[in-house]
């Protein structure tokens, strides 16, 4: 059978990315360009001048991801785009150009959603890796925990109530004064601090309850410097990161391993920006081979926001001719289809 060679583009919140992937499993090409620089002098991703990076940006990144890959358009057989969730602004960018190229290549567009393009980086990680298997998925707009029956068929098992993993990252972060993106300075920090100097609480929300919530502990770290700075003492920071840092994992981990437990389902993995963390992959590492579950991660770069797994979640839309119209619009909110088999 021949290759099938599957353009992506990214462009659902800072990183335009576009990549290029052969058969679900191999990256040929991985483009990024961040636009972390720019938004640190704000604090925080400013819609508006992310829409306008991605604009500058998008035809050089899917050139350049051609040229790196040693492909032409003429190889491509499909191009795949987040549609979203994500900033609206950003991703019209990505779902504009990704129109365009289908229709001018007269090739199928390919609808991703951008949680299915995270769970999708362990499959261009583990080459070995088939569902059934359950990922956490946690980055700054999720915290979920779904159940892969196979590809393109998910079971939602829950989610967060309130703000998501990265996000309480990000605001901490940011309240200890470290710079954006606050996920990886906060990490930092904790490294040189004592997570069990600050017992923060955590949001267990019932007896085998799969949903999370964060807000308390986010509040929690708020009061405590509060109550500190008005006694006129001086906590350690490296100390609260490392507290808060280890209050967030402590949950994600315990909540997936209880949902292998409940489910039976017996390989776990990670996706999305926060699984990055060094602290997250040790304990689910040390949790999992306590239960003797599998457990798959995926390297550093593709946890975070790229193109190579929209490609490889597009592959698989591409194999069940899910295509979408040539008028797809990009979907701020867009759901996730548990079940396109
Ligand atoms: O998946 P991603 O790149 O974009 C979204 O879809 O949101 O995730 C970005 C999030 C940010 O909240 C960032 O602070 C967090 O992932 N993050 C981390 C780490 N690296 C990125 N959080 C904790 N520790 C890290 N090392
Ligand atoms: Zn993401």
């Amino acid at each position: 059978m021949p290759a099938t060679w599957i353009l992506g583009i990214e462009s659902s919140c800072d990183e335009t990315s576009a990549a290029v992937v052969r058969d679900g499993n191999y990256i040929a090409s991985n483009v990024v360009a961040s636009q972390i620089a720019i938004h640190r002098k704000f604090g925080g991703v400013v819609p508006e001048v992310a829409s306008r990076q991605h604009l500058e940006k998008v035809t050089f990144v899917v050139d350049k991801a051609l040229k790196d890959a040693g492909l032409g358009f003429d190889d491509i057989d499909g191009i795949a785009v987040t549609v979203g969730p994500g900033l609206i602004g950003a991703l019209l960018v990505g779902v504009a150009a990704a129109k365009a190229y289908a229709y001018a290549l007269e090739i199928p567009l390919l609808p991703v959603h951008h949680l299915e393009a995270h769970i999708s980086a362990n499959f261009l990680a583990h080459t070995d890796l088939a569902p059934p298997f359950i990922c956490l998925v946690v980055s700054g707009g999720h915290t979920s925990l779904i159940h892969l029956r196979d590809h393109l068929s998910y079971e939602i098992l829950g989610a967060t109530r309130d703000d998501a993993a990265g996000e309480a990252f990000d605001k901490i972060a940011r309240v200890l004064g470290l710079p954006y993106p606050g996920g990886p300075a906060l990490e930092e920090l904790a490294s040189g601090g004592n997570p069990q100097a600050v017992k923060f609480p955590r949001a267990w929300l019932g007896e085998n309850s799969l949903e999370f919530s964060f807000s308390g502990l986010k509040t929690s770290v708020l009061n405590y410097l509060k109550r500190n700075k008005k006694e006129g003492r001086e906590p350690s920071l490296p100390d609260v990161a490392a507290s808060f840092q280890d209050a967030v994992v402590d949950v994600l981990v315990e909540k997936t391993i209880l949902a292998a437990r409940l489910t039976g389902v017996r390989k776990v993995a990670l996706a999305g920006g926060v699984s990055a963390n060094s602290v997250l992959r040790e304990l689910f590492q040390q949790k999992a081979d306590q239960e003797g579950l599998e457990f798959y991660f995926p390297e550093k770069k593709l946890c975070t926001d790229n193109a190579a797994m929209v490609a490889c979640a597009g592959y698989y839309h591409y194999l069940v001719r899910d295509f979408a119209p040539l008028n797809q619009e990009a979907c701020a909110n867009y759901p996730l289809i548990v079940d396109k088999l």
